[in-house]
């Protein structure tokens, strides 16, 4: 039988990059050491009374059809939490709910580009970006981020791979997996050259509250003209521990929202009631523990800055946000995927290749931060351990 082209769109490199960590999961299932460090799932548990307005909500009895893109009190929810943590002046017709920011990702990209487009991504990428463009039938043009910047992006290099086929620019800042927060001056460039250009920017924020270093998030949908042409991203995923949840929303203009209601309507018919109705809390309280979570992330920034300080085969990327850091592996003198594959197999470490984010990924590997301080303090020996073994 013969398939749709579609699905040779959505298998690709970055699918593919889960490889290892699918073979750290199944050494471990066969009780093997491994610690893995391939994934960003946080090791937090939500917070507490979320889950209980959940359960609430459950037992009496709210298992009905939900709002297709979010009911009116969690949109508003939403469009007051969007002004208070962004200043962005927007309201519940702005805001669309999703199945986590990958299903706004999804709709995002569905609703703006078709063949015949081209949509341009920096790179490294995150690894379902691909899948994502591809899916529409617009084809993925990919600018570098470079490494001497420290992967800040070039609103240059950007303007450059414009064509008049291009219909939109994705980013993502905090950025996965490089950890850097776009500057407001290079967004603001970047700003320029979508008015100038005529493009959408989709611009998925969902390390928005995982920030270092006393960094304030920057989002080019409060810029001037740019509310009308920049679709928003985010979740509860990473700032709340929620990523088994699947609650994102796209914030973005009226019309687009509209369509984003159709799609829901055609793909998934809403998010679990249950969850519609309890999450609202999420946005109307301020909870501790994404504070909480958001300075361990960054105190384990440290330790992996501070492990690897003195390191001869690794160069950390120090982050500024995000739960990611970037090992430039290229000292030790094998390739990214060799470094991983080794690492794993002789000493029990996952961490992700970079070439699974693009090629402008080669040369370095991911380690996450979402695993408890002693775990990481462990794997941060091991690597130690095993490039002084490969000096040897
Ligand atoms: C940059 C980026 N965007 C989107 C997602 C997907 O997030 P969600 O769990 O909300 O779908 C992730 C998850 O790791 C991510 O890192």
């Amino acid at each position: 039988m013969r398939y749709a082209a579609i699905v040779d769109g959505l298998a690709n490199e970055g699918a593919r990059a889960w490889e290892i960590h699918a073979r750290a999961l199944s050494y471990r299932a066969q009780g093997r050491d491994v610690l893995v460090l391939s994934i960003g799932d946080p090791d937090f548990d939500t917070p507490r009374r979320i889950a209980d307005a959940t359960i609430e909500r459950l037992r009496s009895g709210d298992t009905h059809y939900g709002w297709i893109d979010g009911g009116p009190d969690l949109k508003a929810a939403i469009a007051a939490y969007r002004r208070r943590h962004i200043g962005q002046d927007v309201g519940p017709e702005n805001i669309a709910v999703t199945l986590g920011a990958q299903g706004g990702l999804f709709g995002a990209a569905l609703c703006v580009a078709q063949r015949g487009d081209e949509v341009i991504v920096p790179q490294p990428v995150y690894v379902t970006y691909e899948s994502v463009v591809r899916a529409t039938g617009a084809r993925l043009v990919d600018v570098p981020l470079r490494a001497e910047r420290d992967f800040h992006l070039d609103a240059a290099d950007i303007e450059a791979a414009v064509s008049p086929a291009t219909r939109a620019v994705m980013i993502n800042t905090p950025h996965n997996p490089t950890g850097a927060a776009y500057r407001r001056a290079d967004l603001l460039a970047l700003a320029e050259v979508c008015r100038a250009r005529d493009l959408w920017l989709i611009c998925d924020e969902v390390y928005s509250r995982t920030l270092f270093d006393g960094r304030a998030h920057v989002s080019p949908a409060t810029f001037p003209g740019m509310a009308e042409r920049t679709i928003v991203v985010d979740s509860l995923s990473k700032s709340h521990a929620m990523t088994g949840w699947r609650v994102g929303w796209t914030v973005g203009p009226a019309a687009f929202t509209r369509h984003m209601y159709h799609l829901g309507l055609a793909l998934h018919y809403g998010l679990p009631s249950f969850i519609q109705s309890a999450v609202a809390a999420a946005f109307t309280e301020d909870f501790p523990e994404v504070e909480a979570m958001r300075a361990r992330y960054e105190a384990r920034r440290g330790r992996v800055c501070d492990a690897l300080a003195g390191n001869a085969c690794t160069r950390v990327v120090r982050p500024e946000g995000a739960c990611f850091v970037m090992l430039d592996v290229r000292p030790s003198g094998l390739s990214s995927e060799a470094f991983s594959d080794r690492l794993l197999e002789e000493a029990g470490v996952s961490l992700l290749a970079g070439e699974g984010f693009g090629s402008a990924g080669a040369g370095f590997v991911r380690l996450s931060l979402t695993a408890p301080d002693a775990e990481l303090d462990e794997a941060l020996r091991r690597i130690d351990r095993f490039t002084r073994g490969l000096q040897g």
